[in-house]
């Protein structure tokens, strides 16, 4: 994991002027925003979706789940997003879960602790997401003994390289792929079989050959909706739904889908599905339950939608009835990096990985990086006679950054994942002109490695502090806190810092 006092770190954190309680008091950030559903928030902060890590082996809300959000509630932010969880009923690891009833009781306890937490001051929205089947990377001779289907291709090319093997027994063939090097094997192999091969197998969108992808038209309005109408019944305010980064909706947006069947190939037909899904969930929950959308404001990856998608897409959403819209950036499988064997692809170690999570290591800063595609996307909105709000994220960590996206029309609502995972407290620091006392977010992502390997996310800043006090949650190797300090804390310097 990267360590922050690394020469690597190019970017130290700006200086900041923190206001005083009187000039936050009357700042755009804290200033309150009603939605076309008819919720008004607070102000104008807002927690984006994070995985911690927390949640069951069968998707159920934990008590650790419960701390997580508790304790970014008691920060009162005006908005917090709940992680990415999962509308199918299918075991699906350590990720939360919306797909059957069984998981109300859960919900309607997160949703309860959210609004004891924040005294009701806090909107909570659910993000609501599929994806598609990834392997992991598997080990070479395992992968040709036992998972690739031999065709007549592969016998053919073998063939030509041995003879004798035109008519040999598909065991033979097997052992014959095990025995090439590297470079003659990917010359046998098809390209979706060396990415099997190298980085696990993969499903995409316009895998059509495949039933269970030929009718994902047909299922996932009705799955989206019903997640939705249960995030309604357990007290959420409103759900997002996920058409960003590597994820099935995402796909279908961008511009590598060419599925023929009125699903993909121009804007409009990519944009079909997202609409379809979105008039299914207002349909389902209506008017009154908000309906938010999180989508890219450019993949970051080579062939991929860029934001000239992203301001038409924002445009037919806004004209669907979206309450509001969430920009992100990258985070695609595409260029992300192989994954040692055994373990699974992650979208976020690439080029595209790096544009979603910005860090300091980066050639540009990370600071307030994504701002301009919120902006164009606002302005498209706006130049279509559209008011709704729009989310901005990526590396907004300071009160002047904020207040001038707000001032320059960039984004009407501030989002901040990594900063309010530092000091949960911050924004309502910021109200209390209590600035100096932030802990302030790295961008080392220290974070984020652990959400790689799926283990339970933590910020390094809190483990410096001792962590022997009672009461502390730690991780279970007794080294982590699971959740932020509580009152006035500042992370020590580490030795040598
Ligand atoms: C640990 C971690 C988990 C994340 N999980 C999600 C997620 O579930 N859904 C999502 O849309 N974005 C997710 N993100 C991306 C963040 O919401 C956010 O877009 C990104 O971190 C950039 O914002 P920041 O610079 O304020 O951190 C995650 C980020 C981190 C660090
Ligand atoms: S939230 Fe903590 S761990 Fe993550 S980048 Fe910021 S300082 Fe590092």
């Amino acid at each position: 994991m990267s360590d922050p006092t690394s020469a690597a770190r190019r970017h130290p954190l700006p200086p900041e002027a923190w206001p005083d309680a009187a000039e936050a008091a009357c700042s755009r950030l804290f200033s309150p925003l009603r939605l076309g559903s008819g919720l008004v928030l607070a102000d104008r902060t807002w927690v984006p979706a994070m995985v911690p890590w927390r949640a069951s082996a069968g998707g159920e809300v934990t008590p650790a789940v419960l701390d997580w959000y508790r304790r970014f509630a008691e920060g009162q932010p005006g908005t917090l997003v709940v992680e990415a969880t999962g509308i199918r009923d299918v075991p699906s690891g350590p990720l939360l879960r919306i797909g059957h009833d069984r998981f109300l009781p859960g919900l309607q306890r997160l949703a309860q602790t959210v609004r004891e937490a924040s005294g009701g001051r806090t909107a909570l929205l659910i993000q609501i997401i599929d994806f598609l089947s990834i392997r992991r990377r598997p080990e070479r001779s395992r992968f040709l003994r036992d998972f690739l289907a031999l065709t007549a291709r592969h016998r053919e090319r073998l063939a030509e390289r041995d003879p004798a093997l035109a008519e040999a027994p598909e065991p033979a063939l097997r052992e014959a792929l095990c025995a090439l090097d590297d470079g003659t094997l990917a010359a046998v192999l098809d390209p979706r079989e060396a990415e099997a091969l190298e980085r696990g197998a993969r499903e995409r969108v316009t895998d059509v050959h495949l039933p269970h992808i030929a009718s994902l038209p047909a299922v996932l309005p009705g799955l989206f909706a019903d997640a939705a109408a249960r995030a309604r019944r357990a007290g959420f305010h409103g759900v997002e739904l996920h058409y960003a980064h590597a994820y099935t909706m995402a796909s279908f947006l961008s511009r590598q889908n060419t599925r023929a069947d009125g699903y993909g190939g121009s804007l409009e037909e990519r944009a079909r599905l997202p609409l379809e899904v979105l008039a299914a969930v207002r349909g389902r929950v209506g008017r009154d339950f908000t309906v938010g959308i999180r989508f890219l404001g450019d993949e970051g990856i080579r062939g991929g939608s860029d934001v000239t998608d992203a301001c038409a897409f924002g445009v037919r959403f806004a004209r669907a009835g979206a309450d509001v819209l969430s920009i992100s950036r990258g985070g695609k499988f595409e260029d992300a990096r192989a994954p040692k064997v055994g373990e699974a692809i992650y979208p976020y170690t690439g080029p595209s990985g790096a544009l979603c999570m910005p860090s300091v290591f980066d050639s540009e800063p990370p600071f307030g990086r994504n701002l301009p595609l919120a902006a164009a996307v606002r302005a498209a909105l706006r130049a279509d006679g559209s008011a709704v709000p729009v989310v901005a994220a990526g590396g907004l960590n300071g009160f002047r950054l904020a207040e001038a996206a707000l001032a320059a029309g960039d984004a009407d609502l501030i989002g901040a994942a990594r900063q309010t995972l530092a000091d949960p407290d911050w924004f309502a620091k910021l109200r209390r002109g209590e600035g100096t006392s932030i802990a302030r977010c790295l961008y080392t992502n220290y974070c984020e490695a652990l959400d790689r390997q799926h283990r339970e996310v933590t910020c390094q800043l809190w483990d410096r502090l001792a962590t022997d006090e009672p009461g502390t949650p730690l991780s279970a190797d007794g080294r982590r806190r699971l959740v932020a300090p509580r009152g006035a804390w500042r992370p020590a310097p580490r030795s040598g810092a």
